[in-house]
């Protein structure tokens, strides 16, 4: 499949970067870019060669700097309804509940879906140099790709609010002191800061990494207990191959090979 807006690369063993590529327009997230990074992630949940995924912007300039404006300014309700649903089944919650852990190399601005691109993904590396924001409501308009959702989960209530209602834009350090990001690096050691981490995670067991992952969004889950989730998924990890090499590996005093 050939891609317009979107670039695939393998950086290292196991490692996948899925590039947004709309330099001139800050990468802003239009309705094909959405279907092609969800057709993207599709081969890459299919190739067992793929351990970790690094999801990036193209340029120094921005990760994402949020959904295209220009697509959606003449919207009725119903057809800002069908964007919010689509993008959020499409690419956020797809990524969301990935089975292969997905870090956001947040290069420079993440704005409005930009943001919300990166906080579906499960861990964030920034830039020193990014700024981050949901200035929807400078627009007359919320977050729609799950931002009133997944922000007071990484932050708490008041500071999301704080950002929500203010639509200002927040610098990379202080999104590190309120854990909106796992880790600020200078901009030329953020690939190099992604990949070790990439390649420290994609040691584990890839069944046990996405089987974890489940559990800890069960807690975010309307109307599941996050703790029987955790005891199902924990118990099922026992029938697994990775469990035995894992186990066996330990106890013979070697390294796993999963
Ligand atoms: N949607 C569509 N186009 C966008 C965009 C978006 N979210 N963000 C940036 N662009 C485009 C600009 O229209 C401009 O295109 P042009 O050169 O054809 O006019 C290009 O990207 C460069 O942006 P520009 O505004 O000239 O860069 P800047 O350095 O002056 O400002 C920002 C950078 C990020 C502060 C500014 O682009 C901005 O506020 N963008 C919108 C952020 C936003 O509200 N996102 C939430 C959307 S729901």
């Amino acid at each position: 499949m050939k891609f317009q807006n979107t670039l695939l690369d393998f950086p290292a063993a196991g490692v996948a970067r899925v590039m947004v590529n709309r330099p001139t327009k800050l990468n802003a997230l239009n309705s094909d870019t959405i279907a092609e990074l969800h057709a993207v992630f599709v081969t890459l949940k299919a190739d067992n060669s793929v351990r970790v995924v690094l999801l990036t912007g193209a340029g120094d300039k921005a990760f994402v700097a949020g959904a295209d404006i220009s697509e959606f300014s003449t919207f009725s309700s119903e057809e800002g309804m069908l964007l919010a649903r689509q993008g959020q089944t499409l690419l956020f919650d797809f990524i969301e509940n990935f089975p292969k852990p997905v870090i956001a190399a947040i290069n420079g601005f993440a704005l409005g879906g930009g943001l919300e691109l990166a906080m579906a993904c499960h861990l964030r590396c920034a830039s020193a140099h990014a700024k981050m924001g949901l200035p929807e409501v400078s627009l007359g308009l919320i977050p729609g790709y799950g931002g009133t959702q997944r922000l007071p989960q990484l932050v708490g209530k008041g500071r999301a609010l704080e950002l929500i209602l203010t639509g200002g834009m927040i610098a990379a350090e202080t999104a590190l002191n309120s854990g909106l990001v796992n880790a600020v690096v200078a901009p030329e050691d953020l690939l190099s800061h992604c990949l070790e981490l990439a390649q420290k995670i994609s040691r584990n067991s890839p069944q046990a990494l996405g089987t974890a992952i489940q559990a800890v969004l069960a807690n975010y889950s309307d109307g599941r207990d996050g703790f029987e989730a955790e005891i199902q998924n924990f118990g099922a990890c026992f029938g697994t191959a990775d469990f035995q090499e894992g186990t066996q590996a330990f106890l013979q005093k070697r390294k796993p090979k999963f």
